[in-house]
């Protein structure tokens, strides 16, 4: 049985974004955010070490749930659950990886930016998105928008999202968490700051609990 998306999705609130270029980051930057109270992570798939760094973080840190990002293909969706990802997104939702959701073995969270795409993804089943780049595209109003007449989709919007506005989009009634990487940002993981990305975890947990 595999996990309740937007049970998992609810309870974290916040959704740090990583990118990771060490392997050896991986699991020091999992805890590092455990560490800070949050329990799920999107590793993406935009560096080679993305696939690797799952599958330590899912092997070495088992209080994480471990998520990939980036997945751009059926084939990223097979590699990642087979690397021990609990669940997958993507930035968009394309028809191949619509059509392989519905087998696949995690749940698979496709991206939208437009009313047609989130239809898409509704006739393929899915009833959970990433509103992807969610600043661009209106931020908190499109959801709003949006709410009305597909009040059935529920969203992780990111892209622009940060502590300033986090707590604006979590008041609209179609999201679910929001996910950025303002929380352990590229700079601080290549630093190997781990301190600095606990804090601003426990920042992110603090300010958008409850
Ligand atoms: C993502 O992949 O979800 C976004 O790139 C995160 O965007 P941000 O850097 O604006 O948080």
């Amino acid at each position: 049985m595999s996990l309740d998306i937007q049970d998992l999705f609810r309870r974290a609130r916040v959704l740090p974004v990583v990118t990771i270029d060490s392997v050896s980051d991986a699991v020091p930057l999992a805890e590092a955010l455990l560490a800070g109270g949050l329990r799920a992570i999107e590793v993406t798939l935009r560096t080679p070490t993305g696939l690797a760094g799952i599958e330590a973080i899912a092997a070495k840190v088992p209080n994480m749930v471990v998520g990939a990002g980036t997945v751009l293909s059926p084939a990223d969706l097979r590699a990642v659950a087979a690397a021990g990802a609990q669940f997958a997104l993507s930035p968009g939702s394309t028809p191949e990886l619509l059509a392989v959701a519905k087998t696949s073995p995690i749940p698979f969270v496709p991206g939208v930016a437009s009313a047609s795409e989130v239809m898409a993804v509704l006739a393929a089943g899915l009833t959970t998105m990433k509103l992807f780049p969610a600043a661009i595209l209106g931020g908190p109003a499109w959801l709003k928008a949006l709410n009305g007449p597909l009040g059935q989709a529920m969203f992780c919007p990111t892209g622009g999202v940060g502590l300033d506005n986090a707590r604006t989009y979590l008041a609209e009634p179609n999201v679910l968490c929001v996910g950025g990487t303002w929380i352990a940002p590229s700079d601080l993981i290549g630093a190997k700051d781990w301190p600095a990305i606990t804090a601003r975890a426990a920042a992110a947990v603090s300010a958008l609990s409850g």
